[in-house]
């Protein structure tokens, strides 16, 4: 799969079947989340691997928006310790790991509205760290929404050219067509 079409094709997965994700795969999640570039390479990221069910329960309690988390057979969370940009460095590590179980097969959905001082705690995670998300990953339920159309702004309505407000592509032309070219 080329990276553009893994990009295409993933959708965040809210259910999974039981199956569990080998170690070999869970591996290669990590190593993209490792092999992620930070600001002045920092690599200010601290992954926690999560497979005991009774402790995806109980952090799933700690959020309103990660009723998926019961479903999967494993998490992984992501905090920043010290950081200088935390969101940004972990977003790419996030990315790149959820892009590379995409490629395995396995789906996955970053959950990031936490009772944050309570999932500090319940995972031990010292109290200056900052939780940027806990991600569930698993292979999708058949008949979860990967078949709906991905929903997502037309490229005519987000690219200027040379600056704002000048539209680069004409409205219906192909993705590639710049305004005024073939
Ligand atoms: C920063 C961030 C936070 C998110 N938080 C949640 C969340 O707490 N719960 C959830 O179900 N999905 C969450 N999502 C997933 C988005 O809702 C989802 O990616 C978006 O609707 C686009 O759908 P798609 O990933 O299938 O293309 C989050 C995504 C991002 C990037």
């Amino acid at each position: 799969m080329s990276v553009l079409e893994c990009i295409r094709t993933r959708r965040a997965i809210r259910d999974f079947e039981e199956r569990q994700v080998p170690e070999e795969v869970l591996r290669a999640i990590l190593e993209a989340g490792r092999l992620a570039p930070s600001a002045r390479n920092t690599q200010p990221w601290e992954f926690i691997v999560i497979r005991a069910p009774e402790r995806l329960t109980q952090l799933s309690r700690l959020t309103s928006t990660g009723p998926h988390l019961t479903k999967a057979p494993l998490a992984v969370a992501v905090a920043m310790l010290k950081a200088r940009y935390p969101e940004v460095d972990a977003a790419r590590a996030i990315q790149n790991m959820i892009l590379v179980a995409w490629e395995h097969g396995v789906g996955s959905c970053w959950i990031g509205n936490w009772d944050a001082e309570k999932a500090k705690a319940l995972l031990g995670l010292p109290a200056d760290s900052l939780l940027i998300a806990v991600v569930p990953f698993g292979y999708p339920r058949e008949g979860t929404r990967v078949a709906r159309k991905k929903q997502r702004r037309p490229l005519h309505t987000l690219v200027h050219r040379e600056a704002y407000g000048t539209p680069y592509y004409k409205e219906g032309a192909g993705a590639g067509t710049p305004r005024g070219g073939s």
